[in-house]
């Protein structure tokens, strides 16, 4: 399905998304070595970067024994591309986390709520070890602070779609990330279906 309109500025190339992805994986590999993992991706957003990252790593020589994927997905009150704080729990993971190695992975970190709220929530079921793991990092952003133990790339002050990131469920799925054009932004602002 080709988008129906391909939005702003481009931020990051396929190929530059591609690295980043890459040198997260490494790092992952390395820090899990021989160890089980659970790679936790937060829905939608982490969508293919979860898959690509499972798969990147596991094609690491002497990366984690074995790697357990799944996800969870939360949703917060309000416009669609804007947090208020009211971070809430759509769909939780299956799997246990207590006692295992947790690498969270999300597209983004803007302000913080989500990913302080699913620290919180994670934490409390006592895994092993739990850090955390985004593709992009908008640090002006930040009112909550959350640690980051693997960030992939800097995103601009500005709203950016592509590879997971949507407008109101939009643009999901360009293989590139652009910053949106407003103009683009008002035109595609009715109710999505
Ligand atoms: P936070 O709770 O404010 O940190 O927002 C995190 C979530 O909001 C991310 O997981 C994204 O789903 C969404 N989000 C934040 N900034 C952007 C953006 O620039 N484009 C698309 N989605 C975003
Ligand atoms: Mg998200």
């Amino acid at each position: 399905m080709i988008e129906s309109r391909a939005p702003g500025r481009l931020i990051y190339t396929p190929g530059e998304i591609a690295d980043a992805v890459g040198k997260l994986a490494l790092r992952i590999a390395w820090d899990y070595r021989r160890k089980p993992l659970v790679l936790l991706g937060v829905l939608k957003g982490a969508l293919y970067l979860t898959v690509d990252l499972a798969r990147a790593i596991a094609q690491i020589a002497d990366g984690p024994s074995e790697i357990v994927v799944d996800y969870l997905c939360v949703g917060s009150y309000g416009m669609s591309d804007r947090s208020d704080g009211q971070v809430r729990l759509l769909m939780d993971a299956s799997v246990q986390v207590t006692n295992r190695d947790v690498v969270l992975v999300d597209d983004i970190a803007d302000k913080g709520y989500t990913l302080g709220f699913l620290q919180t929530l994670l934490k409390e079921r006592a895994p092993a070890s739990l850090r955390t793991c985004v593709l992009f990092d908008k640090p002006s952003a930040r009112v909550v602070e959350v640690p980051l133990e693997y960030v992939g790339l800097p995103a601009p002050d500005a709203f950016v779609v592509g590879y997971g990131l949507d407008y109101q469920e939009r643009f999901r799925s360009l293989p590139y990330v652009a910053a949106i054009d407003p103009k683009t932004k008002e035109e595609s602002s009715s109710p999505s279906t």
